[in-house]
């Protein structure tokens, strides 16, 4: 089947009941979508479709056909600068063992764009409800975040 990622169409060979996840790591050779618990309670294999977050390990192969699959790698400019919510991210030092940043990064894109008068209780909800995250960098992530989202 075919999938449109980071603006590229994919072959991917394979069951169409396969997690997204899967083909994007394996066959589209992406890395920043990580598998963490593989039941949809960490948030670390968080992608877009259609602008929408969603934990690619919980996604069929099926429900991404004929749909924009962005994950980090699709964020930052063709140039190579980085997106506004990855420079915020570094400024503040927002990042430990880094695994579940991905993940966080996109949920908080598509928030950006859903809530684009997100309140912190939103934030927090949203960051509760979708990421686990076990380093002690939570509050440079919620610094990190209310910046990018307060940006213009
Ligand atoms: Fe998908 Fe944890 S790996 S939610």
């Amino acid at each position: 089947m075919k999938l449109k990622v980071n603006g590229q169409v994919r072959q991917i060979r394979g069951d169409s009941k396969t997690p997204l996840l899967y083909a994007l790591r394996d066959d589209c050779g992406l890395s920043s979508p990580k598998f963490g618990c593989g039941a949809g309670q960490c948030g670390a294999c968080t992608v877009h479709v259609d602008g929408r977050a969603v934990q690619s390990c919980q996604a069929p192969l099926w429900s991404a056909e004929d749909r924009e699959v962005t994950t980090l790698e699709g964020l930052a400019s063709a140039e190579g600068s980085l997106h506004p919510v990855q420079e915020a991210f570094a400024r503040h030092g927002a990042i430990q063992c880094g695994y579940c940043i991905p993940g966080i990064l996109m949920t908080l894109v598509a928030l950006k764009a859903r809530e684009p008068h997100c309140t912190s209780e939103q934030l927090r909800a949203e960051l509760a409800e979708r990421h686990l995250c076990r380093c002690g960098t939570h509050t440079r992530i919620l610094a990190a975040a209310q910046e990018f989202l307060e940006a213009p």
